[in-house]
């Protein structure tokens, strides 16, 4: 009799999520195709600045617990998070602490010794560990690492410079996936006994955020238009400070004000005074002022808020433009030039080099910027009646409605509700990738209706097919005349106008309409390159297609919830409301009308109950002196 053949799983997604869930799959002796858009140690995880939260003893002699790290958790999402979940992740960070050290991982250290810790957004407590301020590409760098220990052991295949253009759906099960070489342009179909999308979120749809640019959310529209449901698509983060720029916004991490650095505007309106030359007495500290409890560290949709407040309605931005201070003088003075270097050096370098001030002589200069996905693919759970946190090891974690396709990290909406604490990112990847690859590993070996091997080849050259189709419509549409690129841009203006930090009915409707305008505009786009040889050019145009389709939902979800929660704030309706909007929502694609149908799923409350969410708000008016 011959041998069965063996299991493989399919990981796309290079970044934490991806290689965490390669690395537990390897273990748990599944080989694994992982496919990725850009070498892995270029994922965006690699962008990651500030920390990884979690209790360990030095926090828990403050006073704190994995229980206070869950409930800061979901009362910094405004309670739209499921909990059994959260409560999981939070139960199993200082584990994942502890893993990452043994693995190597250079964590900032006291002078005992100890692991340090820094304050971060949404609490009063030091629960943050870090690597200087470049701890997403020091923890990549370790996981990457491992991943290549499997690799050597012919566990891992590493498919990178790879694009993942669909999945293949065979009996309602993902049964694998349609790729493409990004150099040679070769399109073909990968069996899998599951898949695993952990493709990072969707800024590019905003044209400018601290994202990378292949952060497109164009593999998870994919599945959502290949019948996955895109949970709470309308939570988009917009972080407090970055540096705006021409090409992209550039992150200036919320550890320079875990550090102590302090965000203040002139009292004065118009005021061009040099920064160093302004008094205290004349300084409006805004967060400080306004929630003197948690300061600069109050959550980033309050922060992002109350700077944008101060610019666009009272017009005190530096200069009279969109634009605060974020100073850490006080910070130097306190522990030293050389202890600031130590700490925050990666991101101190990246000011320095795009602004031109050096930030330890000088306030930067930042704004909002659009940052994190919190919608992402639905994915399920199965609570443990016990514990109250996740069944271990059971397929129903982290899976998609599609049986066999699984959602992770960024590209899932899991955890984070309507607005994600600060340094809870890193930790929610590697707690999917490590958690959930038991999960699709007994998925794949024990739950599979069909394995992938029995599947018919037709049912994956259809796909191939549909893709070869879709690009050759691309590559020959000769009468178009619309350019993809200012097409985004536009679309991005629109977006980052109605649909960030502040929205109105009106204008939502208005997107809406104009998105309506933007799917048939796309019908005629053209490409400047149709060569077939590392032709980006196609990339990007393919993924604009599925930029504009989660736009659609993004701005469906924005228009029909009335209220005020989390990351999205609409000044017509200025309150929560739990009575009519305590409910994820869902986008589903409807193939025969192109376009996104909204629906509502009760969120999972089974560990503590709402409460109001104030952080000690004070209602100061600036006054000017
Ligand atoms: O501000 C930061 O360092 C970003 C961290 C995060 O998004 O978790």
């Amino acid at each position: 009799m011959a041998a069965p053949v063996k299991k493989r799983v399919i990981v796309v997604g290079g970044g934490l999520a991806g290689l965490a869930c390669t690395i537990k799959l390897a273990e748990e002796g599944v080989p694994v195709d992982l496919f990725s858009m850009v070498p892995v140690k270029r994922s965006h995880s690699v962008c990651a600045q500030g920390g990884i939260n979690a209790c360990n003893e030095i926090a828990r002699q403050q006073g704190y617990s994995e229980w206070m790290h869950f409930d800061e958790t979901v009362l910094g999402g405004d309670f739209l998070a499921d909990q059994p979940p959260v409560l999981e992740m939070a139960n199993w960070a200082p584990k994942i602490i502890d893993l990452l050290d043994r693995m190597g991982v250079p964590f900032n250290r006291t002078p005992e010794g100890q692991r340090a810790l820094r304050l971060f957004g949404g609490s009063l407590f030091k629960r943050t560990f870090f690597a200087g301020a470049t701890t997403g590409q020091q923890l990549l760098y370790a996981l990457d690492e491992q991943t290549r220990r499997w690799e050597a052991e012919g566990q891992v295949k590493k498919y990178e410079f790879w694009e993942f253009l669909w999945p293949v759906i065979h009996e309602g099960q993902c049964v694998g996936i349609v790729a493409q070489d990004m150099r040679t342009m070769q399109i073909r179909a990968f069996r899998g006994d599951a898949v695993v999308m952990a493709t990072g979120g969707n800024g590019l749809i905003f044209g400018k955020s601290t994202m990378s640019v292949i952060c497109t959310g164009g593999a998870a529209s994919r599945c959502y238009q290949a019948g996955a449901k895109y949970g709470n698509p309308e939570f988009i983060q917009v972080h407090p400070t970055a540096i705006p720029g021409e090409d992209k916004c550039r992150l200036i991490s919320e550890s320079a004000r875990g550090e102590g650095g302090r965000v203040w505007v002139p009292r004065k309106a118009g005021d061009t005074r040099p920064p160093n030359s302004i008094p205290e007495s004349e300084r409006f500290y805004i967060l400080e002022e306004r929630y003197p409890k948690y300061g600069n560290l109050v959550t980033r949709d309050i922060a992002t808020r109350e700077i944008f407040q101060v610019c666009s309605e009272l017009k005190m931005g530096v200069g009279g433009g969109n634009m605060v201070y974020l100073d850490l003088a006080d910070t130097v003075k306190k522990i030293g030039r050389q202890a600031v270097l130590n700490k925050l050096e990666g991101i101190l370098e990246i000011y320095e080099k795009f602004v031109g001030t050096d930030p330890l002589d000088e306030p930067m200069k930042i704004f909002p910027a659009v940052h994190y996905s919190m919608g992402g693919l639905w994915a399920g759970f199965v609570k443990d009646p016990k514990s109250g946190g996740l069944k271990f090891g059971d397929a129903g974690n982290m899976s998609t409605n599609i049986p066999g396709l699984y959602a992770m990290g960024e590209a899932s909406f899991a955890y984070h509700g309507a607005n994600r604490l600060g340094a809870n990112s890193l930790l929610s990847c590697i707690f999917d990738g490590l958690f959930g690859g038991t999960c699709v590993k007994n998925f794949a070996t024990d739950v599979a209706a069909v394995p992938s091997a029995d599947v018919p080849q037709e049912t994956y050259d259809a796909v191939v097919k549909q893709e070869n189709d879709k690009q050759n419509a691309l590559l020959h549409n000769n009468t178009g005349n619309e350019n993809p690129y200012l097409l985004w841009q536009e679309m991005g203006k629109w977006m980052t106008e109605n649909c960030t930090v502040v929205r109105d009915n009106d204008k939502l409707s208005q997107t809406l309409n104009q998105c309506q305008e933007w799917k048939s505009r796309y019908k005629n786009v053209r490409l400047s390159d149709t060569g077939m040889w590392t032709n980006q050019n196609l990339s990007f145009t393919r993924a604009l297609h599925d930029m504009i389709a989660l736009a659609e939902a993004i701005l469906k979800g924005a228009l029909q919830r009335d209220e005020s929660r989390g990351a999205h704030f609409k000044p017509a309706f200025p309150d929560r409301d739990d009575a009519n909007f305590l409910k994820t929502t869902i986008a589903t694609y409807d193939k025969a009308t192109d376009s996104a149908v909204i629906s509502y799923e009760p969120v999972n409350i089974s560990l503590v109950p709402p409460r109001a969410r104030t952080y000690g708000k004070k209602d100061v008016k600036p006054t000017a002196t």
